[in-house]
């Protein structure tokens, strides 16, 4: 009788656990059997009704069946756990049409953008780009550019001094002073062929000076070099960066630096020559000082003058960015005000996160 009730029980057991199509009938199979007044439960109770001989059998044939429905039961939870989960994987799979967020893209500065313009075009007729330090000594920033201290040259570029244990250091007025560690760190003493971007610093202030601005200056030194080189470079620096109609034209100048030196004009890009506002009906307008450099400077700074010559040049990268963007105040280079700047961001220049 016992063991009737024990085959059947086995036979039901299998059975059901066969249908169960689901976690939920899993667990329900676990109550019919397992629970408190579960199937296989009763039959463990009702060992006490077991003759003693018999006890020890009974006793590991239900054993046996709770065995048989554990294995069976978590053989299938585990293949409903997987189910469920592939079933979660293939329906979280992102949707790629949904239009996603757009979150605008920082711009980068105008001076930024004309300053690589300035060092693309000049890396790409051979210089090197070179930054020499902001923090500077007396003597790199005036005297070994042929600038004595009292000469009257140092009138116009005032500057900021160091104080206390750094007093003899000062924030250059000009990246002309790049100059003066690239000819002394070239151990060679050879050919040189420089750009030098960067910040300079002078006591000006007004819409049109900053006590802060950024120049870039050039330096060729070789041995067969000439006025006419520099105005070729300078010719085609200018209609790179201004237009290909840009003339240029040389007034005689002076410079400490440079011997003999020059200014050079570009012909007014907004009227054509002809006379305009910015160009004060001129039909010219000053962009940069230069010449060729000065023996003394050359023999200063380590070079023999007699073996090597070379021109050299420079213009303030904010002169530039005003002609060529049309920004009237120098100080909105500087502000920081969002609105100026994004307007140098090309069209649509957003990228979207999700
Ligand atoms: N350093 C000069 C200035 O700040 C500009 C300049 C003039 C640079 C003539 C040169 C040069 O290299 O040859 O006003």
């Amino acid at each position: 009788m016992n063991n009737d009730k024990l085959k059947d029980t086995k036979k039901l057991l299998e059975e059901d656990l066969k249908i169960a199509s689901n976690e939920k009938e899993l667990n329900d199979l676990k109550v019919k059997y397992l629970g408190k007044k579960g199937l296989i439960t009763e039959l463990n109770s009702s060992i006490k009704n077991i003759p003693n001989e018999e006890k020890k059998s009974y006793g590991l044939a239900v054993n046996g069946l709770r065995t048989l429905f554990n294995n069976i039961y978590e053989e299938k939870l585990e293949i409903f756990k997987k189910e469920e989960l592939n079933k979660k994987i293939s329906n979280e799979t992102i949707d790629i049409t949904l239009p996603s967020k757009k979150i605008k893209k920082g711009s980068l500065h105008p001076m930024t953008l004309i300053t690589e313009e300035f060092e693309d075009l000049f890396v790409s007729m051979g210089y090197t780009v070179y930054e020499g330090p902001e923090i500077e000594t007396d003597e790199n920033c005036f005297q070994k550019l042929n600038v004595p201290k009292g000469h009257p040259a140092r009138d116009a570029q005032d500057t900021f001094y160091l104080k206390d244990e750094f007093e003899n250091f000062l924030l250059r007025t000009q990246t002309s002073t790049a100059q003066v560690h690239a000819m002394e760190e070239n151990t060679t003493k050879g050919p040189l062929r420089i750009v030098c971007p960067g910040k300079v610093y002078r006591r000006d202030e007004d819409a049109t000076h900053s006590h802060q601005f950024m120049q870039i200056e050039g330096l060729v030194i070789d041995e067969d070099v000439s006025m006419a080189d520099l105005k070729g470079t300078l010719e085609m620096f200018c209609k790179k960066i201004l237009g290909e109609k840009t003339e240029i034209r040389f007034r005689p100048s002076y410079f400490p630096f440079t011997e003999p030196s020059v200014e050079v004009d570009v012909s007014c890009f907004k009227c054509q020559g002809k006379g305009c506002n910015l160009c004060k009906q001129t039909g010219w307008i000053e962009v940069l000082g230069a010449g060729m450099v000065h023996p003394n400077v050359l023999k200063m700074c380590g070079y023999d003058p007699k073996k090597y010559q070379g021109f050299a040049f420079g213009t303030g990268i904010d002169r530039f960015a005003m002609f060529k963007y049309g920004i009237p105040d120098i100080r909105t280079i500087y502000g920081n005000d969002i609105r100026f700047i994004e307007q140098f961001n090309r069209k649509d220049d957003t990228y979207e996160v999700k």
